[in-house]
């Protein structure tokens, strides 16, 4: 079966599987959400069944939910958890201070207030994530429905003054329609190509009405887990300074392999 993976998917798989062992019986767990937060919450997944660990997973988005249900992980709200031991989820973009872009998926929201309100953040990703400074990947910014178009001015407006390469901004659709969060709103990408203050950038994005957040993560992150495609696994803890060298093997079991629709 892993054969058919191709090598990001083997790098965001060992990655994943490197990351389920910060997760140990007893804990709150935050779930990311994203292809590479799927591999993560099937291998806890395999976990629960296989190792008996009882933890409690609070989900970042309606679409993690529904799998960490299907591979029997207990499921509670993060009012019920009110604060984790850790969150894992992954990123569309770090840097070497593990400075994030992050909402890819759509899911930022959600995914920082679960990912504030955790000891640790670990971070897992494929070594394509690794930039020297973030902005190529378009920043999303989640927005009100209410004014949207004002509000894509305001923030166009307000980037003439910022750091940045870039300041054209697209509506995220779904189809035909304009792509809606788990909490009712909409996503804005905006074009930076280089952010050169994401810390000034980020307050500023957030001091904007009409703008609910953005997919900046700012001194969140505490350890990257990278993966590669050949098994590879490089740890990187920002807080200890270390930085830890693994390999992986792949091991096929059918349950962590099969029906993977993310
Ligand atoms: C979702 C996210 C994801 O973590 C991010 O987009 C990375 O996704 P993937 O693991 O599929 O590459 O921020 O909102």
């Amino acid at each position: 079966m892993t054969g058919e993976l191709s090598p990001i998917d083997k790098a965001k798989f060992v990655a994943a599987k490197r990351a389920a062992d910060y997760v140990e019986d007893g804990m709150r767990v935050g779930l990311g959400t994203g292809s590479t937060a799927a591999w993560l919450v099937r291998c806890l997944g395999e976990m629960v069944r296989d190792e008996g660990l009882r933890i409690k997973g609070v989900p970042t988005s309606t679409r993690t939910a529904q799998l960490a249900k299907e591979v029997g992980i207990q499921v509670v709200s993060l009012d019920e958890a009110r604060w984790l031991d850790v969150t894992i989820d992954g990123a569309d973009e770090f840097d070497s201070e593990l400075n994030l872009i992050k909402g890819g998926g759509g899911a930022l929201l959600q995914e920082k207030i679960v990912a504030t309100a955790s000891d640790q953040m670990v971070v897992i990703a494929d070594i394509g994530k690794q930039v020297e400074t973030l902005g190529a990947f378009p920043l999303p910014i989640e927005v009100i429905p209410f004014g949207w178009q004002t509000t894509q001015a305001l923030v166009e407006e307000t980037l003439i003054s910022m750091d940045v390469l870039g300041r054209t901004s697209t509506l995220r659709m779904n189809g035909d329609t304009p792509f809606v969060t788990d909490e009712g709103n909409h996503i804005l990408d905006l074009h930076l190509n280089r952010i050169g203050n994401a810390r000034q950038l980020a307050l500023v994005l957030n001091q904007m009405p009409g703008v609910v957040e953005n997919g900046l993560f700012i001194d969140i992150c505490d350890a990257v887990v990278i993966g590669y495609g050949d098994g590879k696994v490089e740890v990187r803890d920002i807080n200890e300074g270390t930085v830890e060298e693994s390999r992986l093997d792949f091991v096929e079991t059918d349950n962590l392999f099969t029906d993977l629709a993310d």
